[in-house]
């Protein structure tokens, strides 16, 4: 089953050369896909593409089989997706937080009686209660992060898109997203997380690593976070426990296994004998 599919989609921003090439993934449903790419690999370009924010002239994509460019297809990709954007400026509409939030709402076609439950609730999951009537422009980068999460888990769209959402939290903020996404996974969201850092994507059900404007490898977390190889290619940070795993192979002792974590990388070490 996937949710969304691409095909062969390429694309480039005007007098540019091609951004990404030819790419073809899959997005299964009720998992968390991790799209992970350094800087300017990419990644905001695909969801924009996915999200029909840019135009789509190479290739296909598909939601639940809609076809992004039929007839009634960006309506549709819209009312089944949410996306807070890398960067939560450009996601409100609305000097206070509530209106912005209620804006969505309205916009979803939500009964107006309902809109102080959904804000009051959307801002509890976020860790942002009393905040309604906040001036968004007040709020710290971080704050503005979970803001945009409230704006919309408030309308339980079926696929979301976090595009380095927790760029801007503190390691305990990022705990809380990481934690608030699984807990969306398990009610059955598609979630799709783009990241250039590690530790953001170690908890997906699937990365897709992007380089060189092309998917270089996709799989479980565990297959692409310890080929060291790819990591490199792709210049991406190597986890700390695969790189003492190849630092101890180069010097003739090699673990059972590869380490994806610390708690792995320690008990493979007190396994050596
Ligand atoms: N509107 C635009 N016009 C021209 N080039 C653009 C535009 N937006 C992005 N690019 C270029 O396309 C490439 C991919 O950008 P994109 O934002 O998709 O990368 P990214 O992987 O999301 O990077 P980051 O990790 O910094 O967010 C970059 O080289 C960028 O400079
Ligand atoms: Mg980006």
């Amino acid at each position: 089953m996937t949710v969304i599919r691409a095909s062969d989609v390429s694309f480039q921003y005007r007098e540019n050369k091609k951004i990404i090439e030819n790419i073809n993934f899959s997005i299964e449903p009720g998992k968390i896909t991790a799209i992970l790419g350094k800087n300017g690999s990419g990644k905001t370009t695909i969801i924009r593409l996915i999200l029909a924010l840019l135009p789509l002239n190479e290739g296909k994509i598909y939601i639940n089989n809609v076809d992004l460019q039929s007839k009634d297809g960006i309506k549709y990709i819209r009312k089944q997706c949410g996306i807070v954007f890398q960067n939560p400026d450009n996601q409100f509409v609305s000097p206070i937080l509530e209106d912005d939030i209620k804006f969505g709402l309205s916009n979803h076609c939500i009964p107006e009686s309902l809109h102080s439950d959904c804000v009051k609730s959307a801002l509890e999951k976020v860790n942002l209660s009393g905040f309604e009537k906040r001036k968004i422009s007040t709020l710290s980068g971080g704050q503005k992060q979970r803001a945009a999460a409230a704006g919309i888990l408030a309308l339980d769209n079926n696929i979301l898109f976090f595009d380095e959402a927790g760029s801007m939290l503190d390691p305990n903020g990022k705990i809380e997203l990481r934690k608030l996404i699984e807990k969306l996974r398990n009610q059955n969201k598609t979630i799709v997380l783009v990241s250039q850092n590690i530790d953001d994507v170690i908890t997906a059900d699937r990365i897709i690593l992007i380089s060189g404007h092309k998917i270089i490898c996709s799989g479980s977390a565990r297959e692409v976070l310890t080929d060291y190889e790819k990591l490199i290619d792709a210049g991406i940070q190597i986890p700390f426990a695969v790189r003492v795993y190849k630092d101890l192979l180069q010097k003739g002792i090699k673990l059972k296994k590869c380490p994806l974590t610390i708690d792995e990388l320690a008990e493979e070490l007190w396994n050596l004998n």
